[in-house]
């Protein structure tokens, strides 16, 4: 019983395993260096602007107040984020030095003792440095990441104390150090792992892991694996599939495996393949999206009269299918277009290729209200597409078509090719090719949050996928929450009192034993 449930176990997860991306995500090293440096900015910039809360309480017989405290200068690390095959990312900083000043005051009260001082102070850090792993895991769909793994050192700590008694607590001022060391250390990580676990999840849940397309439908861009890491590069596999909005059904087909590249000289490659096309071809097949009433009133206004049965200019149905002139005269022409099949996209041999299967039966309008059936119109359509990269968007231009036409249910007699080619070549440039292409502008929204952009972005079609090679600026938005104590990195407001406090040395001892 328990082999056949293993067994079971066994042959579901590689099903799920095997489930092939629609949409596929590779960070490389050089990517990963980058982030670092953004990362490492980032912290810098916060940190020489963080605002330290005034310390003040009561330790045994002594009341005392820490306030003004500034950072007056912070040194950046040296540091790193390298790939660790099979495992994470390895984070780490060595050298970071950090100097503060602030005043203190201190009351001291036994029976008829009383003392009281103030003065200020000068502290600095210095060598200080972490390291610790970061994994990029699938939760529930959602990139996150987590730290783990984490060591830190502080190299020095110095106090010097100015005003008042400082002679005098100057000369204790190494015990103080030593216990601001110990306390420090063990923070340090805390504050690592917090901007890691919240600061940098925090961005990725920006991240648009459904993209709403058309008003209809739902792209998903979920995780369906864990990321994996090789020595070169991490990559994230996604769903990639196009889901009717509020019916989400699978596909009958799955995605080919994607086509896969030894190139790792930019820092972002996005795959896209086929098969998001080919999802939402067949969703909106389903959903009866794949139909439109054409009228007169859809084309541009100096065009409308090309649906007339009759004209003076040769250039109207009327004209091209001279039936139709004489059995419905001063009429328009109605064009009901639906889609017979799921459209096709394909992308191989260096073109995007579009195949769509339809019917456009005609109807009469007449003056007198009525409309009458004349024949149907079976079209298929290959249409070329020329992709490109703008800004973080994939957009597409339909470069040329080629119909092949028939005709069905005839009420008007014979139909010559020529005429057909006359009226579904008006529908097409007047109508549907400026649909598509209004579309295919609109652009593929990637996952990227919008403070990332590309730089040299390249696009190349591979087997089933087009591919995006580029490098990333990232440009952090103003509103764009620093590493304030009272926001995530530090996670509560208890950790940064600690933090600054225990720089003049906090715990009782400290003042007792001076
Ligand atoms: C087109 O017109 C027909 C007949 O009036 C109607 O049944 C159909 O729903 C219309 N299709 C669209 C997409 O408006
Ligand atoms: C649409 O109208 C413009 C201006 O009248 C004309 O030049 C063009 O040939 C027309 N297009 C078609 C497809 O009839
Ligand atoms: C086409 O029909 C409309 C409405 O019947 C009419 O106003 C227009 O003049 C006609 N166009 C031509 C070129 O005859
Ligand atoms: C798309 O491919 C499917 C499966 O091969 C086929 O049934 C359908 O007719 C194709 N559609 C078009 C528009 O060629
Ligand atoms: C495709 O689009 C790109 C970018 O807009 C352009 O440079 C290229 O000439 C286009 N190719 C074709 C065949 O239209
Ligand atoms: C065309 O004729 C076929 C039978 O040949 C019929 O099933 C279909 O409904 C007709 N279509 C229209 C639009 O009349």
């Amino acid at each position: 019983m328990k082999i056949v449930v293993i067994f079971v176990v066994v042959v579901f997860v590689a099903v799920v395993a095997s489930t092939a991306p629609g949409f596929k995500a590779r960070i490389t090293q050089k990517g990963l260096t980058y982030a670092n440096k953004m990362a490492m900015l980032a912290l810098s910039q916060s940190i020489r602007k963080l605002h330290i809360p005034d310390q003040s309480g009561k330790s045994g017989k002594v009341t005392y107040s820490i306030t003004g405290m500034t950072i007056q200068s912070f040194t950046t690390p040296g540091s790193s984020m390298a790939l660790k095959e099979g495992a994470g990312i390895r984070w780490s900083a060595t050298g970071a030095g950090l100097s503060l000043h602030g005043d203190f005051h201190y009351k001291y009260k036994q029976g008829w003792i009383k003392i009281s001082d103030h003065g200020s102070f000068d502290a600095s850090l210095s060598g200080v440095s972490f390291s610790m792993t970061v994994k990029l895991g699938d939760a529930a769909g959602k990139p996150k990441l987590a730290g783990s793994g984490c060591s830190s050192g502080i190299g020095g700590v110095k106090i010097k104390f100015h005003g008042g008694a400082s002679w005098l607590y100057n000369i204790f001022s190494h015990v103080i150090e030593g216990k601001v060391k110990g306390l420090l250390q063990n923070q340090m990580c805390q504050l690592v792992v917090a901007a890691v676990n919240t600061q940098a999840n925090k961005q990725l849940a920006k991240l648009p892991m459904t993209v709403l397309v058309l008003k209809k439908f739902l792209l998903d861009y979920s995780l369906i694996s864990n990321p994996t890491f090789d020595t070169k590069f991490l990559e994230t596999m996604l769903k990639g599939e196009v889901f009717w909005n509020g019916a989400r059904k699978e596909c009958p087909f799955s995605p080919a495996p994607l086509p896969t590249t030894p190139d790792t000289s930019h820092m972002l490659y996005l795959w896209v393949s086929d098969y998001m096309g080919n999802s939402l071809a067949y969703s909106g097949f389903q959903h009866g999206f794949l139909q439109y009433n054409l009228t007169a009133k859809d084309l541009p206004p100096g065009n409308r009269s090309i649906l007339n049965t009759t004209c003076s200019n040769f250039k109207c149905v009327g004209s091209f299918i001279p039936q139709i002139g004489k059995k419905y005269p001063n009429s328009q022409v109605l064009m009901r277009m639906h889609a017979t099949a799921p459209p096709n996209v394909t992308i191989s041999g260096g073109l995007i290729n579009m195949n769509f299967a339809g019917n456009v039966d005609l109807y009469a309008k007449t003056a007198g209200g009525k409309t009458p059936f004349l024949l149907t119109i079976t079209v298929v359509l290959d249409a070329k597409v020329n992709a490109s990269i703008v800004k973080q968007l994939v957009k597409g231009t339909i470069t040329s078509t080629n119909l092949k036409l028939d005709v069905k249910n005839s009420t008007v007699g014979t139909v010559s090719t020529t005429a057909l080619q006359l009226v579904m070549n008006g529908a097409l440039k007047l109508f549907i090719l400026p649909q598509l292409n209004a579309q295919g502008q609109k652009g593929l929204v990637l996952p990227v949050t919008d403070n990332i952009h590309f730089q040299n972005a390249q696009l190349s079609l591979l087997k089933g996928a087009l591919l995006i090679s580029t490098d990333l600026s990232y440009s952090p938005s103003t509103d764009e929450d620093d590493l304030q104590p009272d926001k995530a990195t530090l996670p509560d407001t208890r950790r940064d009192r600690a933090m600054s406090f225990h720089v003049v040395g906090q715990k009782q001892p400290d003042f007792n034993q001076i």
